[in-house]
């Protein structure tokens, strides 16, 4: 999971209002904006009776349950419906605690709240059990153009939907200039960035009309290379394509474009499993050591990106080896691809993935490698879940972050 909430805390008690400062240093937080304000539920009538409501509101009270059902009421006739109420209070009686809770708050605290405590409550009261998104998503990063990143992915998905028999989205994110329909020899009936113009008008309906793709469980979204005058891009859609792919397929494949921008993070941060691809030289280290760092800190443990070497004997002698990356990044590639560009240009020029063309090529053994451990990792993750089901609320404050 990784908020990208807007939070309002009103504490009363130092201890609270330590905790509520550290949340931002959790890694699932990095991306929500968190208000400490001072004063506590009685401060929070006041603010919200001139001031629009974040998404969590955490407020503490040290009344008795009269005093502390009688503010709740008036915050309730401030604060705008769809808002995340947590009450961190000093009341310990159970007959009490169901009145709140019978209020519609989300969750209820006793004070002084630690960081665990908080935590643990926002990602309860944000996690939507009937949230319809499921389909485990997995992106694709090459750390250097060329490295044959798009390669694996397309390999991978059609793995995913022929062999693995998964319901398969591939969404080619190379807006520009991606080859996954090329790839496939299909024909996009529009460019995928036209489906994210208008994120308001982007829904299901919408999304089908752009899917492409001759297998029942292999959809891609790709463009035909055709370039647009303005390639304006709207994080919000990124994300709410992702999102409705996600609520209709087992899995999404993102192919991820080599370029840098925010919204490329937030997916190699969002995505179930980020896969890095790299080819053996000196760069490609440098760029790996410097992204898994930023991801290891950003998606937080149990979520290691996933190293691939691609091309692996291309320069048998000049070379580093797949050691030296192990060493230097303290992380095992998964699989390491060879190099053999007359298989990969022959397989491009029939209009397959060389995993159908030649199943028993040395490098199919490896793409095949690459999709029994993607699939391999429990789906749904809630992580991504509590971001998805986010989206599908009621307008609420944007995020700033
Ligand atoms: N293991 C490999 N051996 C030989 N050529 C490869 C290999 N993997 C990919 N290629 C070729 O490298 C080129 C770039 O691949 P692409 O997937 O577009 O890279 P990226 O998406 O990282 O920019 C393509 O022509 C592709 O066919
Ligand atoms: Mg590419």
């Amino acid at each position: 999971m990784n908020h990208r909430l807007s939070i309002d805390v009103f504490s009363l008690t130092p201890e609270t209002a330590e905790s509520a400062l550290g949340l931002k240093n959790l890694p699932a937080f990095f991306r929500a904006v968190i208000k400490p304000h001072a004063g506590g539920l009685a401060a929070a009538l006041g603010h919200y009776a001139d001031n629009g409501a974040s998404q969590v509101i955490l407020v503490e009270d040290d009344g008795n349950a009269d005093d502390l059902l009688k503010r709740l009421e008036g915050l309730a006739s401030v604060v705008e419906p769809g808002r995340k109420l947590i009450v961190i209070g000093a009341v310990n009686d159970i007959s009490i605690y169901r009145r709140i809770m019978a209020m519609g708050v989300a969750d209820y605290l006793l004070s002084p709240a630690s960081i665990d405590d908080l935590s643990a409550s926002i990602e309860r009261a944000t996690h939507d059990p009937q949230g319809a998104a499921k389909g485990k998503v997995i992106g694709f990063y090459g750390l250097r153009g060329g490295v044959g990143s798009s390669t694996i992915a397309h390999n991978v998905a059609w793995l995913l939907a022929t062999q693995a028999k998964l319901r398969t989205i591939l969404v080619d994110l190379d807006l520009a200039f991606g080859t996954a329909a090329l790839a496939f020899n299909e024909e996009p009936r529009q460019p995928l960035i036209d489906a994210l113009t208008d994120p308001e008008r982007l829904d299901q309906t919408l999304l089908q009309r752009f899917m492409i793709g001759e297998d029942d469980n292999l959809q891609i979204l790709s463009t035909h290379g055709m370039l647009r005058s303005s390639m304006t891009l709207s994080q919000i859609a990124i994300e709410k394509l992702v999102d409705l792919a996600r609520q209709t397929a087992d899995v999404v494949v993102l192919d991820l474009p080599h370029y840098w921008a925010t919204w490329v993070e937030d997916l190699m941060l969002l995505a179930d499993e980020t896969l890095l691809v790299a080819t053996l030289d000196l760069a490609n280290l440098r760029d790996a050591r410097n992204l898994t760092e930023l991801l290891r800190a950003k998606r937080g443990e149990g979520r290691e990106p996933r190293l691939v070497i691609n091309k692996a004997d291309m320069a048998k002698r000049s070379r580093l080896t797949a050691q030296d990356f192990a060493n230097t990044l303290s992380l095992k590639p998964l699989v390491q691809i060879p190099f053999d560009p007359t298989a990969f240009i022959e397989a491009v020029n029939d209009g397959k993935v060389i995993c159908d063309k030649n199943a028993k090529h040395k490098a199919a053994i490896g793409l095949r490698q690459i999709s029994e451990i993607v699939s391999e990792r429990q789906q749904p993750s809630r992580r991504f879940k509590g971001w998805a089901s986010l989206r599908k609320r009621p307008a609420a404050q944007p995020s700033k972050a």
